[in-house]
């Protein structure tokens, strides 16, 4: 189950039990997700885990083989469950989602409409942000696509803040019964200038629109769409960049690239060979913090375009 209100963080401290969801961390590019059977084990490079030792465990615990190598098991948080899930369509990342959360003024017990589902990478964060009072109502054309995201809702325990139903919404707009009852609405669509009138309908007085599309085509249409009804339409596009912090020995700094910065000389405790001998030293060498810019940071995802009802 995802930490999703306090109930569920709390359920985060609790220890690790049969039938949990859990994150096997093994580095920040390879994680997975897998629930915790008492029987079962998963092999990597590490060697062979068994389940049964997790269980009991708070999450975060280290974890080791049968070689005495290490993986992390992870409480299966929104953020980390972005990185885990099954991509059945393009996804929203975490930059773009916190920005979400907040331009939305999303917070526990609001109403959010969202279309369309997709994998439901957006969909998991916004239940966490509206529990333990709001909902989401998240709609998809594809039957699929939306049966396979209440199946992961179900998985990571957040069903219970959101419904998914398959709606056609730029054909026939959100339903009736949602009129004047969102606090938000999110639109992930890929002719959004044909759902805006219908989520303005759907808006309470002052409520908040966001658009997401990754062309400035797409922006210009929806814009001229907003402008009937909205008041203080902004667009964003929200770049993340991420750095490597490393240990390096003041030798190899050269290898660390040109763009690295922010060296902090330290010691660093290693051990030697003595080739006379045959035995081992520990000596303290010279090693300096690198960091710099990752060079798999993603770039463009999308424009972010808010805009807030119009009050009468
Ligand atoms: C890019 S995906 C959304 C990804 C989602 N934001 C996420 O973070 O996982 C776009 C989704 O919109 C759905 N879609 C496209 N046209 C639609 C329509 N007219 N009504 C409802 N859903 C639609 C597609 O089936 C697809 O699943």
């Amino acid at each position: 189950m995802l930490s999703s209100d306090r109930g569920n963080l709390e359920s985060c401290r609790r220890l690790i039990g049969e039938g949990d969801l859990v994150i096997v961390y093994e580095r920040h590019d390879a994680m997975k997700a897998i629930t915790v059977k008492g029987g079962a084990e998963i092999q990597n490079r590490y060697g062979v885990f068994k389940h049964s030792d997790w269980i009991g465990k708070p999450f975060g615990s280290k974890v080791l083989s049968n070689k005495g190598q290490f993986i992390y098991i992870l409480a299966p948080t929104p953020e980390l469950w972005t990185l885990v899930l099954n991509h059945r369509t393009q996804i929203l990342y975490i930059a773009d989602i916190s920005f979400v959360i907040s331009f939305l003024e999303i917070v526990p017990g609001s109403v959010v409409l969202e279309s369309g589902t997709g994998s439901g990478s957006l969909t998991t964060s916004l239940a966490r942000a509206v529990a333990p009072f709001g909902h989401v109502y998240t709609f998809d054309f594809h039957e699929q696509r939306a049966a396979s995201a209440r199946e992961d809702f179900q998985r990571t325990g957040l069903n219970q803040f959101i419904t998914v139903d398959v709606r056609d919404i730029q054909g026939e707009g959100f339903p009736e019964k949602f009129s004047g009852k969102a606090d938000s609405v999110f639109l992930d669509l890929p002719q959004p200038w044909l759902a805006i009138p219908s989520a303005g309908k759907m808006l309470t007085s002052d409520g908040v629109l966001c658009s997401f599309s990754p062309c400035i085509e797409q922006v210009q249409r929806s814009c001229e769409a907003m402008a009937a009804e909205f008041t203080d339409v902004r667009t964003f596009e929200v770049l993340l960049r991420t750095y490597e912090v490393r240990d390096v020995k003041l030798g190899d700094l050269s290898s660390c690239g040109t763009r690295s910065f922010g060296k902090l000389p330290c010691k660093r405790k290693q051990r030697f060979l003595n080739e006379e001998h045959g035995d081992e030293t520990m000596e303290e060498v010279p090693t300096s913090v690198m960091a710099k810019p990752c060079q798999e940071t993603r770039g463009h995802t999308g424009f972010l375009t808010f805009a807030r009802l119009r009050c009468l």
